[in-house]
């Protein structure tokens, strides 16, 4: 369990809050690169509590400023996307994505207002369909992490997401927290006696597992990025011999990467929209080809977040706490269904929304299957005080990231081997014969 404050340390990320002000440290993802059409509608860009506006100008520049007019606040997503930056409906003011007022029609030809006016506009970088957002220092950004799927073809990459009416933190917590996958998403994840990192999409889903282990040993090492941990499991065949590990990363801030199917690559973002709402990202990729429709189809349905059908045009999900996350009560009598929630990535939200939109940690009761949750919560708590104290953040910082080179694993080894040797190469580890 947490105190009050602690509770609110972790989770709270407005204004001046401790979390909030460390997180402007690191890139945060704002939006999709296919959200935003040259000439096109502007997009609305909740980051920290702090209301923003992306666009992609007709000739290609990206945009990335405070959601209301620097004038009289009419909000800029309703604005005209010009060449030179968007041109607010209500007086025709003239703005761009360095925070400076081009033009101010009503005024006199000689007004000098413009120039006195500074608003909010923030650097971005576009990587892998991904429009990162720089909320820190604008004159000291570093560059922005590029993993893996950064430098791939945007038909080998696929992003889903949909809005969390919960805080960041509960929702970053599930991925840290692997024994839930056992109960939570018993449909959608089964236990099959050959399923490793080899199996391959479109023949078997890779969410299987070799294991029906629902009460798995955690492991925690801390590395320069935050830390990983190791979920170790007794496999289905030859318990006495050998051990079946998952290896998950926590990326610091928001970031977690868990094993994929061989040649594949995913990671899932929970970025801090406001205190009591996140945004879910999940990134799937395939390292050397382009992702057959096939492929495409089978995420969006066994994930359950198909555009259009599971969340709207703003990412918000049709199930939702007002119609009890559409959950199948008959399903679940009928016993087809434990969760009567489809789609492992709905189950997940679903869960964390159930919470409320900040959970109350001091009425939790941990234990041992909590102990990466609780290793999170510690190392991100005390990373937002020292924040607080020095303005120096320490994690990612001590020492550079290689991002490119981050990888999560899952294999079948010995019992005597450590778990690490999993992650030695990028090859699943093979049995003990
Ligand atoms: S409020 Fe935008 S131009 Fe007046
Ligand atoms: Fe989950």
């Amino acid at each position: 369990m947490l105190s009050k404050e602690k509770n609110d340390t972790l989770c709270r990320v407005e204004g001046d809050a401790p979390m909030g002000r460390l997180m402007r440290n690191y890139w945060l993802p704002a939006c999709a690169s296919t959200d935003l059409v040259a000439g096109g509608a502007p997009r609305r860009v909740q980051l920290l509590g702090e209301e923003l506006v992306a666009y992609r100008s007709p000739n290609g520049s990206l945009g990335l400023i405070d959601e209301y007019c620097p004038h009289r606040g009419a909000s800029l997503v309703l604005a005209n996307n010009e060449d030179c930056g968007l041109r607010c409906l209500y007086h025709g003011w003239l703005v761009n994505g360095d925070g400076k007022v081009l033009e101010t029609p009503p005024e006199p030809a000689d007004s000098k207002l413009k120039e006195r006016v500074i608003f909010v506009a923030y650097k971005v970088h576009e990587a892998g369909g991904v429009v990162w957002a720089w909320l820190g220092d604008q004159s000291k950004a570093p560059p922005p992490p590029a993993f893996e799927f950064a430098g791939l073809d945007p038909s080998q990459i696929i992003i889903m997401r949909a809005r969390e009416e919960a805080n960041w933190a509960q929702a970053i917590e599930g991925v840290l927290d692997s024994a839930h996958s056992n109960y939570l998403h018993s449909g959608g994840i089964k236990p099959t006696e050959d399923a490793t990192a080899n199996t391959v999409l479109g023949t078997k889903a890779h969410l299987d597992r070799p294991s029906d282990d629902g009460a798995p040993k955690l492991d925690v090492e801390t590395t320069s990025y935050g830390f990983r941990y190791a979920a170790i499991r007794k496999p289905l065949r030859e318990a006495d011999r050998n051990k079946y590990i998952r290896v998950t990363l926590f990326i610091a801030p928001c970031f977690g990467m868990f094993p994929a199917a061989k040649g594949w690559g995913n990671m899932q973002f929970f970025v801090p929209e406001a205190d009591g709402k996140s945004m879910f990202w999940y990134v799937i990729w395939k390292k050397d080809a382009p992702m057959t429709q096939a492929e495409r189809d089978r995420y969006l349905d066994n994930m359950g977040l198909r555009p259009g059908v599971d969340v709207d045009e703003n990412l918000n999900k049709f199930a939702k706490r007002s119609n009890n996350w559409k959950q199948d009560r008959a399903a679940m009598m009928r016993g087809d269904s434990f969760t009567g929630i489809k789609g492992v990535n709905i189950e997940d939200i679903v869960i964390h929304e159930s919470m409320g939109p900040i959970y109350d940690r001091t009425k939790e009761h941990l234990g041992s299957s909590d102990l990466a949750v609780i290793h999170y919560r510690r190392m991100m708590i005390e990373a937002a005080e020292q924040f607080a104290q020095t303005g120096k953040p320490q994690i990612g910082f001590a020492e550079p990231v290689d991002h490119v080179r981050l990888r999560a694993g899952e294999g079948m080894i010995p019992h005597s081997e450590r778990w690490q040797v999993v992650m030695e190469d990028e090859q699943p580890r093979r049995a003990a014969e």
